[in-house]
């Protein structure tokens, strides 16, 4: 997590560099910081808390072309002042901003840096640190960046500011994200495009163990060793529209609300010239060599793959196995003779998940990603990309991004299963698109349920079977994370064995009946917790409902029942954190792209 950006061209630079700043606050938001090459040396402000709070210490009147920021999630030290980003060496000669992991920062102290006065806890300082140590012995800033670079293990985007060479912005990747933007006017560094595409809409990749030198009229990129590299740039797919909240309040219901469009689009995309959905030839064959398909993933992303794999088993004949990306990195487990890993990250970049890719693929065995967006680090570094086509998703809590996996992941199923079984898939998504469109229409009574359910409540149970289950874990998540009650999804035949000895009057348990094939079994659950004291709220199906449900949701094809089941639970969790006054779009602890293990 955390988010950085450079500046250096012909404009004033830092309400370019706020500005940027306020699009990367998705990757963290404890503290940020900015440092610039002025007429008077490098200056720099930082502030613990949110870039509104940093904007508030700027000077309004600065002038300065050339400058660096970062937003920031604390991995080591405290979220404060003195461990937020830039950091500067002891001279104050060198400014940094880092976003990554330096996992050798204590053998580097030890021998490079032992005399050295450190001002803060982090593991940044002492890459800057350390490329003054070589600037001092006699190095160029070039070669001390790459002498510094050159024994750092671990992750890192980083772009540096030197007061000697006040024209250039060092800049150096690898595995973390970062990219590089051109204009006529400037060049700019980001970790993601949508900061900069305020001045641009160019941009070049980098690749691990690159640096770059950025100057006022042209970059230079390099390897570690100093060989010079040529690459295109390539125009950024994005529009303003997709990252501006326009009339909404939060992020989170705007992207809820575009769920309808996102199937459609998919849909769309996934078209075949018979009009029929299916995926690239390639992809399909990696699938058919397959003997067993491991899912990989985390979070929100998990939860989707418990659906994918009653997609692949039932309308594919593939087993699956669904691992948390976390945990199968450290345990791998028996692997089938012929293994494919199928990466599931709206991200890309999402650190747990990536070190499994690496792991894999020493292994030799072949990968997927699907991801949300195109050239992200798990879709370069996998042999295949599935995309979601659902749009930069800013809220931290996932939404659009899950129910895009679910079609992605029933239109891939489909197409290996040869398309034929069982279900016109592209009908029902199509229906499925006017279900979610119906409930999103709900918005009043929703928000009425959760106030029914949830005021003042400190606990909530999911409950559901079969596919209901997996929606019932997502439900609860994303009730925890912004709205930070706790609550759990449970399979709701489970309940009996243990938990339900925390129902007690009055606590809220929503369970979800939408699969015919076990609906008596739920519905006998909610009795067994109703004459216990809970509150029960059942959310149903058309088809399958009965008078006292609370909600009955459109009918949907049974298997794509997630897709709409999860809406309401997504706009209870945003009402529910919306009455509570909790910061919706950006949960306390939590940051939207998690690249650190
Ligand atoms: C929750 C949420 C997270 C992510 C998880 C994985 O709302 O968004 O649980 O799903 O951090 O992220 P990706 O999918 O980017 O790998």
């Amino acid at each position: 997590m955390c988010g950085i950006v450079g500046y250096i061209g012909r404009n004033q630079a830092a309400e370019i560099l706020l500005k940027g700043l306020e699009k990367l606050e998705y990757r963290g938001y404890d503290s940020a910081g900015i440092a610039f090459q002025t007429s008077e040396g490098l200056t720099m402000f930082k502030e613990k808390g949110r870039i509104v709070d940093l904007r508030a210490v700027i000077p309004e009147k600065i002038d300065t072309y050339v400058g660096i920021g970062h937003t920031r999630w604390a991995t080591h030290g405290v979220p404060d002042q003195k461990n937020s980003h830039p950091h500067s060496s002891a001279s104050g000669r060198f400014t940094l901003v880092h976003n990554g992991v330096i996992e050798n920062y204590e053998k580097l102290i030890k021998e490079y840096l032992k005399d050295t006065q450190f001002s803060s806890e982090t593991d940044t300082e002492v890459v800057v640190q350390l490329i003054e140590h070589f600037a001092e012995i006699g190095m160029s800033t070039e070669d001390a960046f790459r002498k510094a670079l050159s024994l750092l293990h671990g992750s890192y985007a980083i772009a540096m500011l030197d007061e000697e060479n006040p024209d250039t912005i060092f800049v150096a990747k690898n595995r973390s994200p970062l990219l590089v933007g051109i204009s006529e006017d400037c060049n700019v560094v980001a970790s993601d495009a949508m900061a900069m595409l305020q001045v641009t809409d160019q941009f070049i990749e980098l690749h691990d163990g690159e640096v770059v030198y950025l100057r006022k009229d042209g970059i230079i990129i390099e390897t570690l060793a100093g060989d010079k590299i040529e690459r295109a740039s390539y125009t950024a797919e994005l529009d303003m529209s997709d990252i501006e909240k326009g009339t909404y309040d939060h992020y989170m219901l705007k992207e809820i609300d575009e769920q309808p469009g996102v199937l459609r689009k998919i849909i769309e995309a996934y078209s075949t010239e018979e009009g029929t959905l299916d995926i690239a030839p390639m992809i399909k064959q990696a699938f058919k060599q397959a003997d067993r398909l491991y899912i990989i993933a985390a979070g929100t992303s998990y939860h989707a793959s418990l659906i994918g794999k009653e997609y692949f088993e039932k309308l594919a004949g593939l087993p699956v196995e669904v691992h948390i990306s976390s945990e199968f990195g450290y345990n791998i487990p028996l692997l089938s003779k012929n293994p494919l890993f199928l990466f599931i990250t709206q991200s890309g970049e999402t650190a747990d998940s990536r070190q499994v890719l690496v792991k894999i693929k020493a292994l030799g065995y072949p990968s997927i990603t699907m991801t949300n967006v195109p050239g992200s680090t798990l879709s370069r570094e996998a042999d295949h990309t599935l995309l979601l086509y659902a749009g930069p998703e800013i809220a931290v809590a996932s939404t659009k991004a899950y129910t895009a996996q679910l079609a992605v992941l029933a239109i891939t199923a489909h197409a290996i299963g040869g398309g034929a079984q069982m279900i016109d898939l592209k009908k029902e998504l199509a229906l499925t698109a006017n279900a979610i469109q119906t409930l999103t229409d709900m918005k009043e009574e929703i928000a009425k349920i959760a106030r029914e359910l949830l005021t003042d409540k400190r606990n909530a149970f999911f409950i559901g079977r079969a596919l209901d289950y997996y929606v019932s874990l997502e439900g609860a998540l994303k009730l925890k994370e912004i709205s930070y009650i706790q609550a759990e999804g449970f399979a709701g035949g489970e309940l009996k064995h243990g938990t339900i000895a925390l129902i007690e009057e009055g606590t809220p348990v929503i369970a979800l009946a939408t699969q015919p094939s076990v609906s008596p079994n739920i519905r006998s659950n909610v009795k067994e917790v109703l004459a216990r004291g809970a509150h029960a709220c059942i959310i149903s199906m058309e088809g399958n409902s009965e008078t006292d449900d609370r909600l009955i949701l459109p009918y949907v094809h049974p298997l794509l029942t997630p897709l709409v089941a999860v809406i309401p639970l997504q706009l209870l969790s945003y009402y529910e954190s919306l009455h509570r006054g909790c910061d919706v779009d950006k949960p306390r602890n939590l940051a939207k792209s998690v690249t650190v293990e």
